[in-house]
């Protein structure tokens, strides 16, 4: 009885502040990226949607530049290059995307503008090393056991750096909020899975897909893209022992035929390589164990 009382006292009040906050009848769009990893040089399309579609719409396109004083927006946003009267495109073209970004949309008709609401943030990631901003992550790899102890390092440019996630919700959140950010540095024992970066005031770091896994078994796979041409060595890694010696490993689902048992040596990697790697063990003693899937990335020898 109780209970129901507060739940319609809830909606109530709920209803009261969308509507004074006028928020009920203003449509937010959704902004989506692709593709949302990106390697120097190439093209990224943003895609600005409204529900329901209708003509008039411009589109304004903003991008985020990080707030160190913010520890809640995070971010404030600035207009797009020439963007003071939007595009009548509902898609908008970046063209030599290098570096991790953020960005926002919304739209506006009439005269004067209404506006929407902003949409939420969406990230382009750039696994390559930026010089001015980089990412380290310790342990070396991009798969983690919920137990183990998480270090993520910020170094370049700058004296002033948070390191953010955005997890499998969307959600962003920086290591104040899951960590502890002493100097360039942030541990965690309570990471989740996610992508993960460090920001200052001007620079985006490289990012790293990040999975913390509940299982026994993980895949140790490098955090950085790999240059064509160099070798890498994937290993599969219990929670108990160190390298296990008799795996299986997967790439996008198929086993691969591989002589060597504890690990998977490629010795001279391609693009044909990247894929979704995973690794399974024979012998481990729940019977087969399997772990989640990482990305391998390769990147052109004459990228940095
Ligand atoms: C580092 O910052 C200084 C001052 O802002 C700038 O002149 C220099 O080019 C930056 N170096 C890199 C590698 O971005
Ligand atoms: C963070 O964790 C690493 C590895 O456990 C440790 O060496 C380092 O001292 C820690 N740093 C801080 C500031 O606690
Ligand atoms: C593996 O899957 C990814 C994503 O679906 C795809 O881009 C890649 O080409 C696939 N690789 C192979 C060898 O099928
Ligand atoms: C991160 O990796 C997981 C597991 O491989 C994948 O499902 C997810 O789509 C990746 N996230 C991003 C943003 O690439």
């Amino acid at each position: 009885m109780g209970h129901t009382l507060f739940g319609a006292l809830g909606l109530f009040s709920l209803n009261i502040l969308l509507y004074c906050g006028h928020a009920q009848d203003v449509p937010q769009p959704v902004l989506t990226v692709s593709p949302s990893w990106t390697s120097p040089g190439d093209s990224v399309t943003l895609t600005c949607s409204v529900e329901p579609p209708s003509a008039g719409w411009r589109f304004f396109w903003y991008k985020a530049v990080p707030d160190m004083s913010s520890t809640y927006n995070y971010y404030t946003f600035k207009l797009l290059a020439g963007g003071t009267t939007g595009t009548e495109q509902d898609s908008y073209i970046l063209h030599g995307q290098t570096h991790t970004a953020g960005y926002k949309c919304r739209a506006g008709r009439g005269d004067p503008v209404s506006y929407t609401q902003y949409s939420g943030v969406k990230f382009v990631w750039s696994g390559g090393v930026n010089p001015a901003a980089s990412l380290t992550v310790s342990p070396h790899r991009l798969q983690h056991f919920s137990t183990e102890s998480l270090s993520l390092i910020c170094e370049g440019n700058s004296t002033e750096w948070r390191v953010m996630k955005v997890d499998e919700d969307g959600y962003v959140s920086s290591c104040s909020y899951w960590g502890e950010m002493t100097g360039s540095t942030c541990n965690t024992t309570r990471a989740s899975s996610g992508v993960y970066w460090c920001e200052s005031e001007t620079q985006f770091s490289n990012a790293a897909n990040i999975t913390i896994h509940r299982g026994d078994v993980i895949l140790v796979s490098p955090v950085r893209p790999v240059t064509e041409g160099h070798s890498v060595t994937l290993g599969c890694k219990l929670r108990t022992e160190n390298l296990l010696y008799n795996v299986d490993f997967y790439k996008n689902n198929t086993l691969i035929p591989n002589p060597a048992r504890g690990e998977l040596l490629i010795s001279a990697v391609t693009k044909s390589d990247e894929g979704f790697y995973k690794c399974r063990g024979r012998k481990s003693p729940q019977g087969l164990e399997t772990s989640a899937e990482s990305w391998l990335s390769v990147k052109c020898e004459y990228e940095f």
